[in-house]
């Protein structure tokens, strides 16, 4: 049989010609480091993108963390490089992280075809920096491992956990119904962040770390190690060594990143009960690999699945209690024989030779698959004419009763006459009122804030109300809950149904047919829509400006729309 020659180095083509003018210039300012000759000789360069910054404190730690992965890369024979691109933290940017995913994304895939690199190694952590990164280098596909960041450590208060996010959300009601203070809010502030890594729920950092671990993309059992705990050190130690072999192999991205891959996510993430974000990311990403994904597929696949992991949001433990309980490789064990068993991994192993061994140290942190913690898990997706290429709802953070509810709307058309209206004495509203939320889709905020799940008005909370059928164009925080239905497309800020509704109107949720309905008559709502004057755009210069103008709807992924597809690693010209 003829021997397979090794695919030549892309970065050869810098530093490679001896006696080129441009091979000088590559090779001369790089030296400038103080690195020895035989760097440039043919050693895998490896581009490590760090994500680190102290303005997104999930990431903070990730500088030092890069060490680990080129100590691992150096050893492998590599060169490791380590740049960094557009970092985005969820809790500090305004006027939300997601307005930027795109940016950032734009940024990942030039900075890596741009460079003279073989492989990618990702370091990201907080909710958008994992998507974002992902995309950019699917546009361009180059053998790429990512390495998550890691969770915080369980956060505790006075004797309980408490989950970073998720105890944001129950704050309204704490602050109106018990005898908690403000000092009492500053211990909890530390408590629920009590060391380095992102949120430790299973919000959408942590849905996004096992969302690239049920691709393939990490090593084994990378996405539940705690932000610092030892082990997270030697993963990504154990990444850097691993990405110099794929560029040896040939492991691309695309190759690992196939529908098979994609369905396996989906299924994992309905077993792991992650947040509602993941189908806009997954979509994005299949979108730029170039794999086709349907919101369909999100319900058709992941709604029958049995939730097996008991964190908050939905259930009681955090990130760390996963972590000892097995992690995702017990999750993905017990999933064994409805995953695509032969989807290869980024360490040449399929995902079932991965996990074949994983024990549950914990069944009460994970369950078997047939005893799971509820029957049905996952996202599930509803049409209607108040959202006609979709929408979705997370039942298993919602509320049983609300699952089928017919009720009159109570209609915000912005976030800003939310917050001014909401505890108005006079408001005309009741538990059976349905809140609608405008103003908040990808056109709309801009950027899509996570702003659906809107606390209810103080007066029902003091009568111990807890639950309420919201409805947006918007999303949810991954550590939220409740009967919440998000990403509406079309958005309203671009006349979709959703802009038309009036407070009154009766709407009808039915999530077991899948369907969401606002009962007008047809001549009624044509009626409306011939009337509907469009907003204001935000803004007319920027990013903001090319954001509004090129952004697709939610069902689609919220892409800038020149950005789905890849083109790939080569660049003709050069710099002189
Ligand atoms: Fe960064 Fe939650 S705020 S992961």
């Amino acid at each position: 049989m003829e021997e397979k020659k090794p695919k030549s180095l892309r970065s050869k083509e810098w530093f490679g010609p001896e006696d080129e003018k441009m091979g000088f210039i590559h090779r001369s300012w790089l030296r400038n480091q103080g690195y020895p000759d035989d760097y440039f000789r043919g050693k895998p360069v490896i581009g490590i993108c760090n994500t680190w910054s102290e303005l997104t404190p999930c990431n903070a730690h990730l500088r030092d963390f890069a060490e680990f992965v080129k100590r691992g890369v150096r050893e492998a024979g590599g060169f490791p490089l380590e740049f960094p691109v557009t970092s985005m933290g969820e809790t500090l940017m305004r006027p939300t992280a997601m307005l930027f995913r795109n940016l950032s994304s734009m940024d990942t895939e030039e900075s890596i075809r741009g460079y003279p690199l073989d492989g990618i190694v990702l370091l990201t952590g907080c909710d958008k920096t994992t998507p974002a990164t992902v995309m950019g280098a699917c546009s361009v596909d180059l053998p790429t491992i990512v390495v998550p960041g890691g969770p915080m450590l369980n956060g505790w208060y006075k004797g309980e956990r408490i989950g970073s996010g998720t105890f944001v959300w129950k704050l309204k009601d704490k602050m109106k119904n018990e005898s908690f203070t403000t000092a009492d809010l500053t211990e909890a502030e530390i408590c629920s962040a009590r060391s380095q890594g992102h949120c430790m729920t299973m919000g959408t950092a942590s849905t996004m770390a096992c969302m690239v671990e049920s691709l393939g993309l990490t090593l084994p059992g990378a996405a539940a190690i705690p932000a610092v705990d030892a082990r997270k050190k030697v993963m990504a130690h154990l990444s850097g060594r691993r990405i110099v072999e794929m560029v040896k192999e040939d492991l691309k991205l695309s190759k690992v990143l196939t529908r098979k891959a994609f369905e396996n996510a989906i299924i994992c993430n309905a077993a792991v009960g992650g947040s509602t974000n993941f189908v806009i990311h997954l979509q994005a990403i299949a979108n730029r690999i170039g794999v086709e994904l349907e919101l369909k597929d999100f319900d058709r696949l992941g709604s029958n699945i049995p939730l097996l992991v008991n964190l908050m949001p939905s259930g009681k433990f955090l990130m760390e209690d996963f972590f000892y309980a097995g992690g995702l490789p017990a999750v993905l064990k017990e999933l064994e024989e409805i995953l695509h068993k032969d989807a290869i991994t980024v360490n040449g192993a399929t995902i079932a030779e991965n996990n074949q061994q994983a024990p549950c140290y914990n069944r009460e942190v994970i369950a078997s698959f047939d005893q799971p913690f509820q029957e049905k898990a996952g996202i599930a997706v509803l049409y209607g004419n108040l959202c006609e290429d979709g929408a979705v709802i997370k039942p298993s953070a919602a509320t049983p009763e609300l699952m089928t509810h017919r009720g009159k709307a109570v209609v915000f058309e912005t976030i800003e006459e939310y917050h001014e209206r909401i505890d108005d004495p006079d408001l005309e509203i009741d538990a059976s009122s349905v809140i609608v939320l405008k103003g908040v889709g990808p056109v709309g905020y801009p950027g899509m804030a996570e702003v659906g799940n809107v606390d209810l008005p103080a007066k029902l909370l003091k009568k111990g109300i807890k639950d309420m059928v919201r409805i947006s164009d918007g999303r949810m925080s991954g550590t939220a809950f409740g009967t919440v239905i998000l990403h509406v497309s079309p958005e309203s800020a671009i006349g979709g149904t959703l802009a038309l509704v009036k407070s009154g109107d009766t709407i009808e949720l039915d999530v077991p047919k899948r369907s969401l309905q606002l009962l007008i008559s047809d001549e009624e709502l044509k009626a409306r829509r011939a009337a509907w004057v469009a907003p204001e755009p935000h803004s007319e210069r920027g990013y903001l400006n090319l954001y509004i103008n090129t952004v697709q709807q939610a069902h689609l992924g919220a892409d800038l729309d020149f950005l789905v597809g890849k083109s790939g690693s080569e660049v003709k010209r050069d710099v002189h």
